[in-house]
């Protein structure tokens, strides 16, 4: 737990481990298909973070069961089901309850061989940073809470955050990654700065070249700003060196909902991670100065 590492590992002995995490959260959109989606794929994004694959999981939901119809449920955990199902993740129990506020989500355990086990503390300086899925899904859904979000940049977060990152969890290992962490509440940065301060390093990040959702800088320019994204900017005071515009550093530090994966790689190892790994980008450096430079 120490490390800040993105799910717990308890090695069996025999050169495998399990790998444990639980993910839960209250509506991010209204669709309670769409949310138990998303609240289901971001439960497993800690797994394929680590390089592991994800064996069973433990649903969990909370329902004020006097204010929402059953029929509402129902389309959540359908959506949860759906997700495992995709992630061939076995769901071999869960609990529920009712509740004052619809929570949802799962304990997802996994395995991984222990001597390819992918942490957030082995990045070394000249590894290559990619991000596997555009940010501003925080701008977003904070947009739809205030009526002012268009359709189309509603339905491509909801894409976003309802797609799984097996894809990029298994290229870790098979590019051989030297660190990765999912991006979700703590944003771009906050996560960026942990796996820095796990594995003793710094990094560069090209503002340009970080892949963003088509509509989200202008919603961020018209006030759609959480407040969880604003503390995570103020958490990087002191560590944090740019001469980048307020804009773009509150788009690096917006809360990603369900978000994709930050991974280092070796140089010789990024072409092959970026072909196999749709929506992957190259986004920066690891340097061995500990400071976060945007530029
Ligand atoms: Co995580
Ligand atoms: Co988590």
């Amino acid at each position: 737990m120490g490390s800040g590492d993105d799910a717990g590992v308890y090695a069996l002995g025999d050169g495998r481990a399990l790998v444990q995490t639980v993910d839960i959260f209250t509506p991010v959109v209204d669709s309670p298909y769409d949310w138990g989606r998303i609240a289901a794929v971001n439960a497993l994004s800690d797994i394929y973070a680590m390089g592991a694959t994800p064996l069973t999981a433990l649903q969990y939901l909370a329902w004020p069961r006097d204010k929402l119809g059953l029929d509402l449920a129902s389309a959540v955990i359908r959506a949860g089901m759906d997700v495992m199902a995709e992630a061939g993740c076995t769901v071999v129990g869960g609990h529920s309850i009712d509740g004052p506020e619809p929570t949802y989500g799962f304990a997802v355990t996994g395995t991984v061989i222990l001597d390819r086990l992918v942490t957030n503390a082995g990045a070394r300086p000249g590894d290559v940073l990619v991000l596997t899925k555009p940010l501003g899904v925080g701008v977003v859904t904070t947009a739809l809470k205030r009526g002012i979000c268009p359709d189309e940049v509603a339905a491509e977060a909801v894409r976003v955050m309802s797609s799984l990152n097996d894809r990029a969890g298994s290229a870790l290992i098979s590019h051989g990654a030297t660190a990765a962490t999912d991006v979700t509440g703590f944003g771009f940065l906050g996560h960026l700065r942990e796996l820095c301060q796990a594995s003793g390093v710094g990094a560069q990040v090209s503002f340009d070249r970080v892949p963003m959702i088509d509509g989200a800088r202008r919603l961020l320019e018209e006030g759609a700003w959480a407040g969880g994204s604003a503390r995570n900017l103020a958490s990087l005071e002191g560590v944090l060196s740019t001469e980048r515009h307020e804009i773009d550093i509150r788009l690096l530090a917006d809360a990603q909902t369900s978000g994709g994966l930050l991974v280092a790689l070796p140089p010789e190892a990024v072409e092959g991670y970026v072909r196999e790994v749709e929506g992957a980008a190259v986004v920066g450096e690891v340097i061995a100065d500990e400071v976060l430079r945007v530029v």
